[in-house]
């Protein structure tokens, strides 16, 4: 055997008719007496591989029939366009070569919870599930670097290792650097602020650690940042730049990833709608939407959704379990099995959301200005829109030291947080950078902080200052929202978290 016809799954729909080799794993395998049904995967894409007895060896027919679970292999055979085939086209297999045999494959095709998932995610990358989002996140990434390139921005690397702080004291992580502490950086932006001043148009991408103390499905301890940064800049222009960036992220993803999307189950409709205008409003205007009685019908509307949800899922659930005490064949209840697994943990979760309903128009009703939105606030804020949601204008108090004061109106500062839709949440979090050195020094103050480690940083507005802001898109957050995946842990390849680091 050769390997000049080698092909990948991706490549089959140029190669009909034609013989080629496949070389991957063995994703899954079914008999029917004469017939094994492989479903092979390489990487590309899944291909159903039919091996006829008679076609081979009686030997090689019975080793494949026998192949366990992620047994890698390669074959050989006709590819023939098959409708009803993952992907559109199988091979009529004339040979096969095992060339590792597995058994006992840890993750198989029933369902599993996600602890055992985390703690095989070195093997649950190659689930269908993994690999989707993979492909996505690539996408993701690729589209954020094409943007920014593209539009005359430099890729400025700031360090990991930092001495002061960009956002919140408490979620730093220390380093001990030869007896001295540091810290693992929360934010390229102070350092990339420096570079705006040399480039005009910048952007960070990298690592950034929080110690933040929260377990939720929005928080890692390690996540992925792009920062953009620009001179002469100001908040409508900031504001521009995040919904063409995002527009531009969904267009690629629409563009290159549409059967992942749609093995992941994401709402298709929606991404379609990313086009800029986002909608815009002030934190004045969210505080007021809060406590209006729109959201409060708003919130009692989705309670009586929820429990119908609630009640459909357990009739459901008791239609199986009665399946379950009867007789009926091996593969049905397996499969009623993995149904009632992903049934439980959906009324788990619909039950906590019915339990958190009243709590969360709760915090609502009560929000007072002046404080920061919560996580509740702002899934009600952005199931109530169809497109992202940025909101401008916070109360100075809520937001960093660094944001620059509307001149207008002291008390707010010229900030920017972008809420994506269906109830996701924040992606990006920025603002204009105040450029007023004693205004910074007096904030740096106000704050606690040390104006002799900020230095450097107060430098920037002494020589030569300008107007100039920028933001931190989350990569994971993205994906997550992209992909309709309720927790950012599957939107990383090995995700770190509060509780627990698996691999
Ligand atoms: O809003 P944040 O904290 O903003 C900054 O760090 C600014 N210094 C960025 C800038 O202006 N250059 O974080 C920005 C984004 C958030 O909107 C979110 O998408 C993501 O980073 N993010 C997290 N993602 C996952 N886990 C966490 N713990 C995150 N914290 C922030
Ligand atoms: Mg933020």
């Amino acid at each position: 055997m050769t390997n000049s016809n080698a092909v990948c799954v991706e490549q089959l729909k140029d190669h009909a008719g034609r013989e080629v080799i496949l070389k991957g794993w063995l994703y899954r395998g079914r008999s029917s007496g004469k017939v094994l049904f492989l479903i092979i995967r390489d990487g590309t894409g899944l291909c159903q591989c039919i091996v006829e007895k008679g076609k081979v060896s009686d030997e090689l027919f019975e080793q494949l029939k026998r192949l366990g679970q992620e047994s890698s292999l390669t074959v050989t055979g006709t590819v023939r366009a098959e409708e009803r085939s993952v992907g559109g086209y199988e091979l009529a297999v004339t040979d096969a070569q095992i060339v590792s045999q597995a058994d006992g494959y840890p993750i198989t095709p029933k369902a599993h919870g996600i602890d055992f998932l985390l703690r095989h995610r070195h093997l649950h990358f190659r689930s269908q599930q993994q690999w989707s989002i993979g492909k996505i996140r690539h996408t993701v990434i690729d589209a954020i670097r094409r943007f920014f390139n593209d539009d005359g921005y430099t890729l400025i690397d700031t360090p990991i290792l930092t001495a002061i702080a960009g956002e919140e004291q408490q979620s730093l992580f220390e380093v001990d650097y030869f007896g001295s502490p540091l810290h693992l950086t929360q934010t390229g932006q102070l350092h990339v602020e420096s570079a705006a001043m040399s480039f005009g148009k910048v952007y960070c991408f990298g690592p950034t650690f929080r110690a933040e103390k929260s377990k939720t499905r929005r928080h890692l301890t390690e996540f992925w940042m792009v920062e953009p940064e620009v001179a002469f800049i100001d908040l409508d222009g900031l504001l521009e730049l995040g919904e063409n960036l995002v527009s531009f992220i969904a267009a690629q993803v629409l563009k290159n990833n549409k059967s992942q999307l749609e093995t992941l189950g994401a709402d298709i409709a929606v991404l379609e709608k990313i086009k800029p205008p986002f909608y815009r409003l002030t934190y004045t205007e969210v505080a007021d939407i809060l406590t209006s009685e729109r959201t409060r019908d708003f919130l009692a509307g989705q309670l009586e959704e929820l429990k119908n949800q609630k009640q459909q899922i357990e009739s459901r659930i008791a239609e199986l379990e009665e399946q379950q005490k009867g007789q009926i064949k091996q593969w049905k209840r397996d499969k009623n099995a993995a149904e009632l697994i992903e049934l439980r943990s959906e009324l788990a979760e619909v039950d906590t959301k019915i339990e958190n309903n009243p709590k969360h128009a709760q915090l609502a009703a009560e929000f007072r200005w002046g404080k920061d939105l919560g996580g509740s606030d702002e899934t009600i804020i952005s199931q109530m829109h169809d497109k992202p949601v940025f909101v401008t204008h916070y109360p100075k108090q809520a937001k960093a030291f660094y944001m620059k004061a509307d001149r207008d109106n002291e008390d707010v500062v010229l900030n920017l947080d972008l809420l994506a839709p269906a109830g996701f949440g924040e992606i990006i979090g920025g603002s204009m950078r105040e450029d007023d050195h004693d205004r910074l020094v007096a904030r740096i103050n106000e704050q606690g902080l040390d104006a002799e480690d900020y230095k450097w940083y107060l430098d920037l507005r002494k020589y030569g200052s300008v107007p100039h802001g920028g933001f931190g898109l989350g990569v994971e957050r993205t994906v997550a929202w992209i992909t309709s995946q309720k927790h950012i842990r599957q939107c990383i390849p090995f995700p770190r978290m509060m509780d627990k680091v698996y691999i």
